[in-house]
């Protein structure tokens, strides 16, 4: 029967520990995993010999049915998820925007889009302006609508950007509501200048995107950002990270004791810029994200920070236009709407260049693809691991046969590919979501309605709303230091 199921064999992989071991599942929860389970008739068995099997991905980062630059996606909370599933991805986290500053009106637009979900779901909130009613709305969020995190824009200037005062009141408020800041970090106002700067100069095509808005903008934002939020005292989560200029800047933080996440998404790890100066402006335009895929040499730093831990998890930013689309911007790159795909390529793509490289093993995919991401959103164990009371969210990656990528095949609803032809070992052949095996011989059994959203709760902090570095700064103030009278 359907719900109850049992996989043989396999090596069982957590973030923490590896063994092999049968997964028994029920109803869409794991109830066991021990060296040898028995079970009925009415149980459907998969053999996992041979086989690594590891909790479904969780994507931290993605864009699905998201109206930016003038159009809409062409994945949408069924297409993006359905793609997710087969590639071995069972849960992401989207973002809400707001409309019109209007956090409940732009909440209820995605509750709505997310109706025809496929696979679990969760949300993060963006702040694109300040005020009063802003602020009641992010604790509405959090105390009512299960969003523990916020993202603020430091670029898309006349769009989402906000400014420094925004960011501080922001990260304040998501001080005291205990959810987790988070941050677009280039130099929006430099950006625009520089793409004023490169059509002055006649660069009008996609390569025109990198030379507008270089390492140093997302460099100077991610320390801007980081620096406002060790003022505020508050963790900070640096989203997409391109470049070594970002990736020192958090190395830094981190090694002085400031809890700075930084997430790198898997364009930025597997590719680097040359795309974008290809003579053929449609191969070239499929490549324009903010911040830019960065010359080659970040590709292999941020795989290096990712395998020794100064960055944590790996996202996709999956914003995916077609080429119909992306030719907005043919006369003029900054119409080009920006953002790449990889909700379906990223467990695949992080295997071949991180696991099969030698750079990390099998847990370390676990935790990077995972466990980490769970962990950081608050809703761990119950996603990111296979232990008795998960949710039934798993893989079975084979570590022999082969995966390639191309738009032929692909399930995303997008006309390109940005790994085009990209092909390796190891290949997720068996997708179970919710304790459904939803994808097993090449064959997707996606389901609209089957989907749940998942409420995130926040983190609360000991000191009842102040932490211990408020204290013992607030208890100097109070013991103003004493000096003697001038005796002249
Ligand atoms: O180019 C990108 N990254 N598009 C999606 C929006 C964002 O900044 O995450
Ligand atoms: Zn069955
Ligand atoms: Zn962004
Ligand atoms: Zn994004």
């Amino acid at each position: 029967s359907s719900n109850k199921l049992l996989i043989k064999g396999g090596t069982v992989v957590n973030a923490h520990h590896q063994q092999i071991a049968d997964v028994y599942v029920e109803d869409g929860i794991i109830v066991a995993v021990n060296p040898t389970i028995t079970v009925g008739d009415d149980v459907h068995v998969i053999d996992a010999t041979g086989k690594f099997v590891m909790p479904g991905g969780i994507d931290p980062h993605t864009h699905l049915e998201f109206e930016f630059m003038n159009t809409v996606t062409v994945d949408n909370f069924f297409s993006g998820q359905a793609a997710a599933l087969a590639g071995g991805t069972t849960m992401h986290i989207d973002f809400v925007i707001p409309i019109n500053g209007s956090l409940t009106a732009g909440f209820e637009a995605y509750e709505k889009k997310a109706k025809k979900s496929c696979m679990d779901y969760g949300f993060h909130m963006a702040i694109t302006k300040w005020d009063e009613t802003v602020s009641r709305e992010m604790e509405l969020m959090v105390k009512e609508k299960g969003i523990n995190s916020f993202k603020f824009f430091m670029a898309y200037k006349g769009a989402l950007m906000i400014s420094d005062d925004l960011l501080l009141e922001g990260f304040k408020k998501c001080k005291s509501l205990g959810a987790l800041a988070m941050v677009h970090a280039e130099n929006g106002d430099a950006v625009y200048e520089g793409q004023r700067k490169m059509i002055e100069l006649g660069i009008t095509g996609p390569e025109g995107h990198a030379l507008s808005r270089p390492a140093v903008l997302e460099g100077e934002a991610t320390a801007r950002a980081i620096r406002l939020a060790d003022f505020v005292n508050t963790p900070l989560y640096v989203v997409h990270v391109m470049s070594i200029d970002a990736m020192e800047e958090i190395a830094k933080a981190r090694k002085s004791g400031q809890r700075v996440i930084g997430e790198p998404v898997v364009s930025g790890l597997a590719l680097d810029e040359s795309w974008l100066w290809h003579p053929d402006f449609e191969t070239a335009a499929k490549y324009v994200m903010s911040p830019p895929i960065r010359k080659q040499g970040h590709d292999k730093a941020l795989q290096a920070a990712l395998s020794t831990g100064v960055l944590q998890l790996v996202g996709t930013d999956h914003c995916v236009f077609n080429s119909t689309q992306k030719a907005f911007g043919i006369d003029d790159f900054r119409k080009i709407p920006n953002g790449v795909n990889g909700i379906e390529e990223r467990m695949h793509v992080v295997w071949d260049i991180m696991v099969e490289s030698g750079q990390i093993s099998v847990t370390d995919f676990v935790r990077l693809t995972s466990t980490e991401c769970a962990r950081i959103f608050n809703i761990y164990p119950r996603k990111g691991a296979i232990l008795p009371g998960s949710d039934a969210d798993i893989i079975i990656l084979n570590p022999n046969s082969s995966f390639e990528v191309t738009a032929k095949s692909h399930h995303s609803r997008l006309d390109t590919n940005i790994y085009e032809g990209r092909r390796g070992k190891g290949k997720i052949e068996v997708t179970i979501a919710g304790g459904r095996v939803v994808w097993e011989n090449n064959e997707l059994k996606a389901v609209p309605g089957t989907g749940r959203y998942i409420q995130m709760e926040p983190f609360s902090y000991v000191f009842d709303g102040l932490d211990k570095k408020d204290a013992s700064y607030l208890s100097s103030l109070q013991a103003p230091v004493k000096r003697a009278k001038s005796t002249a």
